[in-house]
């Protein structure tokens, strides 16, 4: 039987760590040829996984940036991917979530008939505003995609009421378990000397990030504030914030939290020490999708800088609370946390809705099974 062509396409650090295990395995596949295309909207902050998954592409189409709009990134992209598609020829293109890397590698593949699979697929916040472009971005792949590999039940439930036929659905788990499973170690040890100076037992670690296009302005300023004002008043308490390399938020953060004894603006670490310092910190404030994952898988209390989140399970088994963008309702919950212990406890509670590391193994048997290589669908993914 003729090889299985599977073009994998991304651009950003998420898409890039969820889909660096699934590509590492896609090439120890006997029946699977595997072709990476970045596109790079993202360049060091890419770069950084494919060097930690030692991942070579066979195209980058090499789009950032500074500044990019929306626009810019749709229309190189699409163009860009045009020609590599056209070369190529896959049997089927997978893309992963929802930046505009995703919609348009799958709009990209439309054009060409190629079948798309859409990894971490069904995922919905209900808002098309909020996140802003992420929300209409999956939803407009899952209208091309032909497979959708959905992480949880819920995800499967969205894309039912959406029209989506059963048979094309298969719920796999997430694979950023998958990732962070292979990067996560208890005596880990962090080159990065601040990190590595952190006594871990007297100090308080919050680890923070926030990068969203609907936070940008005011809300990611009482989000700063609010942060400020947090380190003030707990003396044990050090927080770590790898700042995301959009130039707004490096000012931002810079203007308002820079001169603060205890606040750590740091550069956006790699995967390896970043998923590490997760593991060791006492809690984590953010407006990241992907950590929302991370975070209950390695048992800790998320404060989740949004105002609505299309990560439901982890709020509905209480380890995440979503307490939107007001100054004063972010101190008040983290106050809570901080000062409270049952309250801590509880929310710390581990527990992992959203994988168990074999997201990338039930992904290639669903589309070895769709091409008739197996006769035998997977088995579903279960919490
Ligand atoms: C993008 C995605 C968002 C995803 C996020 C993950 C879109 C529209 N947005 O948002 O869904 O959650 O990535 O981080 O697809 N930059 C660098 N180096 C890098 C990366 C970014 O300098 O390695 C700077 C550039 O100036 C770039 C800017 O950040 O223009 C914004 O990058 P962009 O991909 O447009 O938006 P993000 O906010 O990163
Ligand atoms: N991450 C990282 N280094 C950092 C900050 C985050 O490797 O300095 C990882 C994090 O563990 C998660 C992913 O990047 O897997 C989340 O990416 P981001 O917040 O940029 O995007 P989102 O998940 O919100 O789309």
């Amino acid at each position: 039987m003729k090889k299985l062509k599977v073009m994998t396409i991304f651009g950003t650090r998420p898409e890039a760590i969820k889909m660096a295990p699934l590509v590492k395995k896609l090439q120890e596949t006997e029946d699977i040829e595997s072709i990476l295309c970045v596109t790079a909207q993202h360049r060091e902050m890419l770069d950084m996984v494919l060097d930690l998954f030692e991942l070579k592409p066979q195209h980058d189409l090499n789009i950032m940036q500074h500044g990019q709009t929306i626009s810019d990134i749709t229309t190189k992209v699409l163009k860009g991917l045009e020609t590599v598609l056209q070369k190529e020829k896959p049997d089927i293109v997978l893309v992963h979530g929802d930046t505009t890397t995703t919609f348009i590698g799958a709009l990209a593949a439309f054009y060409q008939q190629i079948p798309v699979g859409h990894v971490e697929a069904g995922l919905r916040s209900g808002n098309i505003y909020s996140p802003y472009p992420e929300e209409m971005n999956r939803k407009l792949t899952g209208n091309l995609a032909t497979l959708h590999f959905a992480p949880t039940e819920g995800n499967y439930h969205n894309l039912i009421r959406e029209g989506i036929e059963d048979k094309v659905i298969f719920i796999t788990g997430n694979t950023v378990i998958d990732a962070l499973l292979q990067v996560v170690k208890e005596d880990y040890f962090f080159e990065n000397p601040l990190l590595n100076k952190i006594d871990y037992n007297s100090k308080r670690v919050i680890v923070m990030t926030c990068h969203r296009r609907e936070n940008w302005g005011e809300p990611m300023e009482n989000i700063f504030k609010a942060v400020v004002e947090i380190k003030r008043k707990h003396k044990d308490v050090e927080i770590v914030f790898p700042v995301h390399l959009n130039p707004n938020i490096q000012k931002l953060s810079r203007d308002i939290m820079g001169e603060e004894e205890g606040i750590h603006l740091i550069e956006p670490l790699d995967y390896e020490p970043f998923a590490n310092l997760l593991n060791k910190a006492h809690l984590i404030l953010t407006d990241s999708g992907g950590i929302q994952e991370e975070a209950p898988a390695l048992g800790k209390p998320i404060v989740v800088l949004r105002t609505e989140t299309e990560r439901p399970e982890a709020v509905e088994a209480g380890t995440v609370k979503v307490v939107g963008v007001e100054k004063s309702k972010i101190i008040h919950e983290v106050d809570k946390l901080l000062e409270d212990q049952a309250y801590y406890l509880q929310m710390k509670n581990a527990l992992n809705p959203y994988g168990d590391g074999r997201a990338c193994e039930r992904i290639i048997h669903a589309l070895k099974f769709y091409f008739g290589f197996n006769e035998e669908k997977p088995k579903v993914f279960k919490a």
